[in-house]
C-alpha cells in the first residue's frame, strides 16, 4: 500500500469513527488480518515526513487500548501536578476541573484524539489548537509550563516503559511522537527546541529545578489515580491500579506528588507485564480502525465536535476568541503574549480561575 493510499484509507475509517453506526466486524479472521496490516502500513512510513500518520497509527490502533492511554494519560498529568507552578492552576481553590475528573480525563483525551486525527496542519486541526490556546489564555500559565506540558507528551510514552525496565516504542516512533508534538506545539505557539535530544534534556532539567510538593498536589494526583481505578480496577482492586500507576513513575515524581513508592518486586512484576502486553500488541494491534475517539466519548453522541468539547465554563468559547499570536510568528513573542494576555485576564479574575 502506497503512503497516498494509507492517508486515503485513514481518512475514510476516521469519518467512520465520529459517524452514527460503529464499526462492526462479522469475521474474526478478517479482522485479525486487517490488524496484522496495521505493522505494515507503519513499517511503509518514513518517520522524518509520515510522522503524522506514524503518530496515528501508534496511538489509534497498535496501542489503541484504552488501559494503555489513561495509565499513560494519569502518570503524565502527575508529572504536571508536580511543577510547582501548574499544580495550583489546576487545583482552582478546590473548583478546578480535575476533581470533576471522568469528565476533564474524557474531554482532554477527546482532544487528544482530535489532534492526533487531524495533525496541526489543516484549517480544522489549526481551529481546534486555537480553541485550546484560547482556553488557556483565561489561566495565568508561564510559557515554561507550556513547553513542559508539551514535553510529557514527546517523551512520557518512552521514559514510562524505561522506568519499567522494558522498551514499547521503537526509535522511528518516538521520533514520530516527538515530531508531532513539536508541530502541535509550534502551531499553538509553544517554543519547542529543534532537536529531540535537546527538549529531553531540558524537560529533565525542569524537573531538577521546579518539581515540588505543594499543598493541592497529593489531591489531585490522587482524583486522578481513583479515576483510573475507577475505570479499570474497581472496588477491592483499587490497590492493585495504584500499584500499577505507581510503578510507572520514578521516585522522584512519587515523592512530589505524595504518593507511595512501590517495592521493587512490583516494579519488576509490573515490568514483564507490559512488556508481555506490549509484544502482543505487535502481533495483533488493537484496533484495524481507528480508535481515537470513541472510548472517550461518553457525553458527546453523534454531536462529537472539538468546537463543543470541554468545560462547561469554555462551552461559548470560539477558535477566533483567541488573543495571542498563532502559527508562523515568533514562538518567544507568542509565549510572551500568552503570559501578558494573561496577566491582563488575572486583573478581573482571580488567577488560575476561569471566567464565569
Ligand atoms: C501545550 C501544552 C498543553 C496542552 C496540549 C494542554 C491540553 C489541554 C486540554 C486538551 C484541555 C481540555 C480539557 C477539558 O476540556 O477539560 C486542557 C484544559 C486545561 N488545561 Fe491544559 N494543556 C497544556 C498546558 C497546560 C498547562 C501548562 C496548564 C497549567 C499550568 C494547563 C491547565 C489547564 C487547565 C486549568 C484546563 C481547564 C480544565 C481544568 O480546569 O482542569 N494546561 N488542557
Amino acid at each position: 500500500m502506497s503512503t497516498t493510499e494509507i492517508v486515503i484509507a485513514d481518512s475514510l475509517s476516521d469519518t467512520l469513527e465520529t459517524g452514527p453506526g460503529a464499526r462492526w466486524w462479522p469475521n474474526p479472521l478478517k479482522e485479525l488480518k486487517a490488524r496484522r496490516a496495521v505493522n505494515d502500513q507503519l513499517r511503509a512510513l518514513n518517520p522524518e515526513t509520515d510522522f503524522h500518520q506514524i503518530a496515528k497509527l501508534v496511538v489509534g490502533r497498535v496501542f489503541a487500548d484504552a488501559f494503555f492511554n489513561d495509565a499513560l494519560f494519569t502518570v503524565a498529568y502527575w508529572r504536571q501536578i508536580a511543577i510547582r507552578t501548574i499544580a495550583p492552576v489546576l487545583h482552582q481553590s478546590g473548583r478546578g476541573k480535575t476533581y470533576e475528573t471522568t469528565k476533564r480525563v474524557d474531554d482532554t483525551l477527546l482532544f487528544f484524539g482530535f489532534l492526533y486525527r487531524d495533525g496541526w496542519q489543516t484549517r480544522r486541526a489549526g481551529a481546534t489548537i486555537d480553541r485550546l490556546a484560547a482556553m488557556h489564555e483565561r489561566f495565568k500559565i508561564p510559557p515554561d509550563d507550556f513547553r513542559y506540558t508539551l514535553s510529557g507528551l514527546c517523551f512520557e510514552p518512552v521514559r514510562i516503559p524505561e522506568i519499567l525496565g522494558c522498551q514499547v516504542l521503537n526509535e522511528r516512533e518516538a521520533r514520530a511522537l516527538f515530531l508531532f508534538w513539536r508541530e502541535v506545539g509550534r502551531r499553538w505557539g509553544v517554543d519547542v527546541p529543534e532537536e529531540q535530544a535537546a527538549f529531553r534534556a531540558w524537560m529533565e532539567h525542569y524537573e531538577d529545578t521546579v518539581y515540588e510538593r505543594t499543598p493541592e498536589g497529593p489531591q489531585l494526583a490522587t482524583a486522578m489515580g481513583d479515576d483510573f481505578c475507577k475505570r479499570f480496577f474497581p472496588g477491592p482492586l483499587k490497590g492493585l491500579g495504584y500499584t500499577v500507576l505507581r510503578c510507572c513513575a520514578d521516585d522522584h515524581l512519587l515523592d512530589t506528588v505524595g504518593q507511595p513508592r512501590p517495592s521493587r518486586v512490583s516494579r519488576r512484576i509490573v515490568g514483564l507485564l507490559v512488556r508481555a502486553f506490549a509484544a502482543f500488541r505487535r502481533w495483533v494491534p488493537a484496533s484495524s480502525a481507528p480508535q481515537l475517539l470513541r472510548q472517550w466519548n461518553r457525553e458527546y453522541g453523534t454531536a462529537l465536535d472539538p468546537m463543543i468539547v470541554g468545560p462547561d465554563w469554555a462551552k461559548k468559547i470560539a477558535p477566533e476568541h483567541r488573543r495571542q499570536a498563532k502559527a508562523g510568528q515568533c514562538p518567544f513573542a507568542a509565549a510572551k503574549a500568552t503570559l501578558q494576555g494573561a496577566e491582563s485576564d488575572s486583573q478581573s479574575h482571580t488567577p488560575g480561575a476561569p471566567s464565569p
